[in-house]
């Protein structure tokens, strides 16, 4: 028998979706409960006290003043971005061409890639963000390197090559031919091995030929497990430069859509400046969008309508979007969501900022039935926070009125040492703080 493990404490359990139900009812912290921990997976959830008379065996972490909540789930990053992340005083093309390119140039090199690879996961594992769907770049040594380094850490990931054919420098292209052919060698390679999942990626509309971007369509068609991620309407100059590029579209989506782009398992990045119809469109195709509020508001994109289009029914997960986003942390994603939330007009529950931060990015993902929530048969990513880590956060924490009043200062306010443990399939990543 395969050791177990109990994990005990406040857990964070979903009953329902926070914005369809009353968050408080949808989203519950459970005290004196526990989980138990077997062969990578969550086998129970119960009573602290049933659960440690019946599995004395176990090894036991128990936890005071702490939330265990699913591990963090992050549906929408660049690893090759790590590096130059938090770099100043440009707007989106510019940004890319003057930071994010050339950086994204070094991945020819699979020795650093390799090394990229590390210190991505490292410091994500070190802020409570056990998944993630991850752009890599043109070359196919970056996707290796981030799957193998993730399979050495029994770790899920979803990755992919990121596809441009043109508006890249020279060294940063592929063809519609090359792109197709690596993409489909490499998800042969990695798509469904162990925890991997493969993404066909091309990276936006200005950077693909329509010829490219048909060719993902072809590839996706024939692979039609795999997701599709990609950036939809982050910023109003960028939606310009596609309506030049492509004259005949009916908007930005339509790029996609016309060829085969558009589907359940398509994942949109940003999505802030949407027309009616193409609200529609994706709500019909059942597709999903990546909120990245931190990107947001340091690339000067804009104010995502998170309520406008919860209400539509849209399935939306939450990312940093590193290195565009400024942080590597889900906490501080959460609170830049709350923020943004608020510039719009409305107001974000803790629960639904956590669920977001969980289940909203595990569904977008399509991996809700394996990741995202504390259950029976999920497989065991966990975080733990210290919803007291810091002074300022604890003097809250000792005065607050109720459970969430609890939960919330940490969510506004906290960071990497807020993380107390963090388990990846079953196995205990200490963090480094
Ligand atoms: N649009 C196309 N590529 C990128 C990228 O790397 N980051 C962001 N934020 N937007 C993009
Ligand atoms: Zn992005």
């Amino acid at each position: 028998m395969s050791e177990q493990q109990i994990i005990s404490g406040e857990l964070l359990i979903f009953e329902g979706d926070p914005f369809t139900d009353a968050p408080e009812q949808a989203v519950q912290i459970k005290s004196d409960s526990a989980l138990l921990i077997e062969g990578g997976l969550i086998t129970q959830i119960g009573s602290r006290d049933e659960m440690v008379a019946a599995h004395p065996q176990a090894i036991h972490h128990a936890h005071k003043n702490k939330l265990i909540c699913p591990g963090f789930v992050d549906a929408h990053v660049h690893y090759p971005q790590t590096a130059m992340i938090a770099s100043w005083g440009k707007r989106l093309i510019d940004w890319l061409n003057t930071y994010t390119f050339p950086e994204e140039m070094r991945f020819a090199d699979p020795d650093y890639a390799r090394e990229i690879s590390v210190r991505y996961l490292d410091l994500t594992a070190a802020h409570g963000t056990t998944s993630m769907a991850s752009f890599c770049t043109i070359h196919t040594a970056s996707v290796e390197a981030l799957f193998s380094e993730a399979q050495n850490r029994g770790q899920r990931v979803v990755a992919g090559k990121t596809c441009m054919d043109r508006n890249a420098p020279d060294g940063l292209r592929d063809t519609a031919q090359s792109a197709h052919d690596d993409s489909k060698a490499l998800l042969e390679r990695w798509h469904g091995v162990g925890r991997l999942s493969y993404a066909i990626t091309p990276r936006f509309s200005p950077t693909s030929t329509p010829e490219q971007l048909e060719a993902m369509g072809t590839l996706w068609a024939e692979h039609p497990t795999c997701l599709m991620q990609t950036h939809l309407s982050e910023q109003v100059d960028e939606i310009a430069w596609v309506h030049e590029l492509y004259p005949k579209a009916q908007d930005y989506l339509d790029t996609y859509e016309s060829f085969g782009l558009l589907g359940e398992r398509g994942v949109y990045g940003h999505a802030i400046h949407l027309e009616p119809r193409e609200i529609d469109q994706l709500n019909e195709h059942g597709a999903a969008l990546v909120h990245c509020p931190t990107s947001n508001a340091f690339i000067g994109s804009g104010l995502f309508q998170m309520a406008a289009l919860k209400a539509r029914g849209l399935s939306i997960g939450l990312a940093t979007d590193t290195g565009g986003g400024s942080s590597f942390s889900m906490l501080r994603t959460m609170a830049a969501a709350y923020e943004i939330a608020q510039l719009a007009g409305s107001v974000l529950h803790a629960g639904q900022l956590l669920w977001l931060a969980t289940q909203g990015s595990a569904k977008a993902l399509h991996l809700s039935d394996k990741i995202g929530a504390l259950e029976g048969g999920m497989e065991a990513d966990i975080t733990v926070l210290d919803l007291a880590s810091t002074p300022a956060i604890a003097q809250r924490y000792d005065n607050a009125a109720h459970a969430w009043d609890r939960v919330f200062p940490t969510i506004m306010m906290g960071d990497d040492r807020a993380i107390a443990d963090v388990w990846i399939g079953g196995a205990r990543v200490t963090p480094t703080a």
